[in-house]
């Protein structure tokens, strides 16, 4: 068991509109104690933040943007900066999802500069990394763990967290074991130790990302430097996701 409170984030991805986005809030709220044991966010796409963040004043559930840009204003057509997900109630942002770094070939340059951004714009940036099929079958996992992590090693605020998302794992039903988890998040504190010390690296945050449901949820959270989870499509359903979210809450209890 560890101390550090579990987060559930649910990762909308281009899915739901507004109406069916407040729905899924409802349902949420309906179902959360008012401050339980676990930090809820939820992560719903740009045209949709404005009226889910009104539905989420006054509750404990987070709000947070899939991406932003480094810049903090601009020519930038397309893009949303920092400034302006807190505009309409952000307090968090996913950084390099695996989704950004192959639809739109994001390097970890830029994954560090929009870091540098996030935390600039007062923004708690959620690191996403994780390795591909390829780099999994020729051994490279930790290779290339290691060198996501370490690209953000000198622009990392003290209030970043983690998430560790096999690309296999990502939408495929296919799920890291709990074991195989963990020695990626094993790795991921270490390293964290070894780049902002011991005291930052034994209260970071790592989450596990990759086809998480309610029924692996139990097992997983269970690992020791698993701190919560990065969901995806079990993120859309009310009743899945607050099954996972009170599976990190027994984790806690
Ligand atoms: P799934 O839970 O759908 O596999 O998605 C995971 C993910 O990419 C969350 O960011």
């Amino acid at each position: 068991m560890s101390l550090r409170l579990p987060i559930a984030a649910g990762n909308w991805k281009m899915n739901l509109d507004r109406a069916s986005a407040s729905e899924l809030v409802r349902g949420l709220r309906q179902g959360l104690a008012p401050r339980g044991a676990v930090e809820v966010l939820v992560f719903p796409s740009f045209p949709l933040l404005g009226e889910v963040g009104a539905e989420l004043v006054s509750s404990p559930i987070g709000l947070g943007g899939q991406d932003l840009h480094p810049e903090e204003s601009g020519a930038h057509t397309g893009d949303v900066s920092a400034g302006q997900l807190a505009d309409v109630g952000c307090g968090w942002v996913l950084v390099g999802h695996s989704e950004r770094r192959h639809d739109h070939q994001e390097g970890d340059d830029l994954v560090a500069s929009k870091v540098v951004a996030a935390a600039r714009g007062g923004l708690v940036p959620i690191l996403c990394l994780g390795e591909t099929l390829e780099e999994r079958r020729s051994d490279r996992t930790l290779e290339v763990i290691d060198r996501q992590l370490t690209a953000v090693a000198a622009v990392a605020p003290d209030e970043m967290v983690v998430a560790y998302e096999p690309v296999w794992a990502i939408g495929t039903g296919e799920t890291a074991s709990p074991e195989e988890a963990q020695v990626v998040h094993r790795f991921l504190r270490r390293r964290s130790a070894e780049l902002w010390g011991e005291a930052r690296a034994e209260a970071l945050r790592i989450l596990y990302g990759g086809s998480v449901k309610p029924d692996n949820a139990p097992d997983l959270i269970r690992e020791i430097d698993i701190d919560g989870f990065l969901v995806g499509g079990a993120s859309l359903d009310a009743e899945k996701f607050l099954a996972i979210i009170h599976a990190c809450g027994e984790s806690a209890a």
